[in-house]
């Protein structure tokens, strides 16, 4: 997209880990979909980041693209695409002992992650994995963090795309040229139907989350409630 060229000229890096795609190779995750839930799930509290909710959908879009630290690749010698690898780089308990947080608040553009120009981590976003790691960095999830009946852009649909789409879709060279960082991009891709086929993986399209758990029921129900309504951005 053109509006990521204005990013570049304020990062000559590129950084480390082109975008390799169709590698044909899948990060052999096993968890369940975000709210899917599985054995020990419990109501969410909204006091606890939770793993499978949250921080693994957050690393998978942000670390694991392809050609970083997907299965395939393990850039450095580092994964982040299952709970075991990821937890190779977490200290629980202990952020400022993980080289996972070191590497997500390091000071020098030049050893930042994701690199600079990428998709940088959001304050928000940076204190979850903070809290997270904090909280004991375990494998844990809950259910009921998604209602089916609220499908605002603000309150479900923005909140998704950054969880689950934007690590890829964002920076000077987003995944598929297309980059997914806001409003009117987002509601592009709902116009022109790619967004609920990538969706369902219909119509020909690779299933989105890229080689990942699709988004569960009641994500993709928001999603096209919100297209129903008129994709409005409110
Ligand atoms: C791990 C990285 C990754 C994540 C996460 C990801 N994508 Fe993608 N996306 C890709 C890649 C790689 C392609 C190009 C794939 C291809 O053409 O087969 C792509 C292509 C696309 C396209 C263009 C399809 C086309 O052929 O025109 C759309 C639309 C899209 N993604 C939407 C999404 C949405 C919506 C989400 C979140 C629910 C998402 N993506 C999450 C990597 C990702």
């Amino acid at each position: 997209m053109k509006k990521a060229l204005f990013i570049l000229l304020g990062s000559l890096s590129i950084g480390a880990c082109t975008h390799i795609n169709d590698d044909g190779t899948l990060p052999g995750i096993d968890d369940n979909g975000g709210g899917g839930g599985g054995g020990g799930s419990t109501d969410c509290d909204p006091n606890t980041v939770y793993f499978v909710n949250t921080i693994q959908p957050l690393l998978q879009s942000s670390c694991a693209q392809p050609g970083c630290h997907d299965a395939a690749t393990m850039e450095d010698g580092v994964g982040m695409y299952d709970y075991n690898v990821i937890m190779e780089q977490v200290s629980a308990g202990n952020p400022g002992g993980s080289d996972l947080w070191e590497a997500i608040t390091e000071d020098n553009p030049e050893n930042i992650m994701p690199p600079v120009g990428e998709g940088t981590l959001s304050p928000e976003e940076i204190s979850l994995i903070t809290t997270w790691i904090q909280q004991g960095a375990q494998n844990n999830s809950c259910t009921s963090d998604c209602d089916q009946n609220v499908f605002t852009f603000a309150a479900a649909i923005q909140p998704t795309i950054q969880t689950y789409c934007q690590g890829c879709h964002s920076g000077t060279n987003p995944d598929g040229q297309v980059s997914l960082t806001n409003y009117t991009q987002i509601k592009a891709i709902a116009d022109d139907g790619r967004l609920m086929q990538t969706l369902l993986g219909s119509g020909g399209y690779t299933q989105m989350p890229y080689q990942s758990n699709p988004l569960s029921d009641c994500r993709i129900q928001q999603i096209q409630s919100w297209i129903d309504a008129g994709g409005l951005n409110n």
